[in-house]
């Protein structure tokens, strides 16, 4: 199968709106990441995704509307608190988890009984589901354990031959993925943190994030996400975290060169094995998986990246760079921490 990469507008959403209704795949554009996007209530189209993608079959899917009306079939209760993070933050990049109506195939949720739903911002991506007609599945567009796409071309490059269309709607604004929460006994609980951060969404309930977004769950433990067990964002290169910062950051990074070596730092001049990844967290966030795949490019042996802050959106950032490094952070004065 050729793969084509077709730029967005009305003329190739309708032909990608064709495909999802014929039960094919196509990559989507969002604000957070690319999607890999099928028709949700189609059983087979779901499990072609699972297949494209590598993915094991119990990591549960995100179900992608375009108008809040979409909600009643899919979910049998929305909380009020729900109600309201819908009209504050749709359509945007919050994911929020609802028990399942009968309308979700057992492959769209991972079997389990409840079933993630969001809203997104992306022009293009609610073009697509208001033309196909039909609640839109998508996991992010890249082969499982990789790191996420944010242009078509990273799509491209991990779904060629497997999906016959990409719509190009340009590079992500976002970068990572959509905020991840579920309701518990009236607390708003993250399991995956976004560019909706916890201090945006402690103005409307309290907020508890989950133990799993900065440590390492262990093999017995039963997580509440089923993609918190898995091995994630990684390029082929030995991703550390260095929790140093300035001349520290530097100095670490040239006396501790493995190979070919890429040190990403915050505020860097880009010259030798250094590269700039972004001042703030939102920079940081737009750039991380874009350059963990050029360092791939690069033939890189060891990427070091300097530790983020972890305020707003950074704890994002960190979240995803814990998983591509195996949670292995390292500075001078402690051999490994
Ligand atoms: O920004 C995003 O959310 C992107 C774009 C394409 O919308 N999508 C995305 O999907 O990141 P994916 O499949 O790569 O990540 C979905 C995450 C997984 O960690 C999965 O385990 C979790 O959401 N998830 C999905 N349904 C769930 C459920 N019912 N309960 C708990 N976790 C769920
Ligand atoms: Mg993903």
């Amino acid at each position: 199968m050729n793969t084509e990469i077709l730029p967005y507008n009305l003329h190739n959403i309708k032909k990608a709106a064709d495909i999802l209704k014929n039960g094919g795949i196509v990559g989507m554009p969002t604000e957070t990441v690319y999607g890999l996007a099928a028709n949700a209530l189609n059983e087979a189209a779901v499990c072609d995704i699972f297949k494209a993608k590598g993915r094991p079959q119990d990591n549960p899917l995100i179900v992608h509307i375009s108008r809040i009306e979409m909600l009643n079939d899919l979910v049998t209760e929305i909380p009020d608190v729900a109600r309201t993070l819908a009209a504050e933050f749709w359509p945007g990049p919050l994911t929020m988890i609802f028990p399942r109506s009968d309308r979700i195939p057992d492959v769209t949720s991972g079997g389990l009984d409840t079933v993630a739903i969001r809203m997104p911002a992306s022009e293009a991506a609610r073009a697509l589901i208001d033309e196909s007609g039909c609640p839109v599945a998508a996991p992010s567009a890249n082969l499982s354990g990789s790191p996420s796409p944010t242009t078509a071309q990273h799509v491209f490059s991990d779904m060629n031959g497997r999906i016959p269309l990409i719509i190009d709607g340009g590079a992500c604004s976002c970068g990572v993925e959509s905020t991840v929460i579920c309701f518990r006994e009236g607390h708003i609980h993250i399991l995956r943190p976004g560019s909706i951060t916890a201090e945006m969404l402690s103005q409307y309930a309290d907020v508890e994030i989950d133990k799993g977004v900065c440590a390492k769950p262990s093999d017995t433990e039963k997580v509440l996400s089923p993609g918190m067990k898995y091995k994630h964002y990684s390029p082929k290169a030995n991703v550390l975290i260095v929790d140093e910062h300035g001349a520290d950051f530097t100095e670490y990074c040239t006396s501790h060169a493995v190979g070919k070596t890429i040190a990403l730092g915050i505020g860097v001049s880009t010259q030798g094995i250094f590269v700039d990844y972004g001042i703030t967290p939102e920079l940081q966030a737009q750039r991380l998986f874009s350059l963990l795949r050029e360092s791939d490019e690069m033939g890189a042996d060891t990427v070091f990246v300097e530790m983020p802050s972890t305020d707003g959106i950074g704890l994002a950032v960190y979240n995803r760079l814990l998983r591509a490094a195996g949670f292995e952070v390292v500075g001078n004065d402690k051999a490994d921490r």
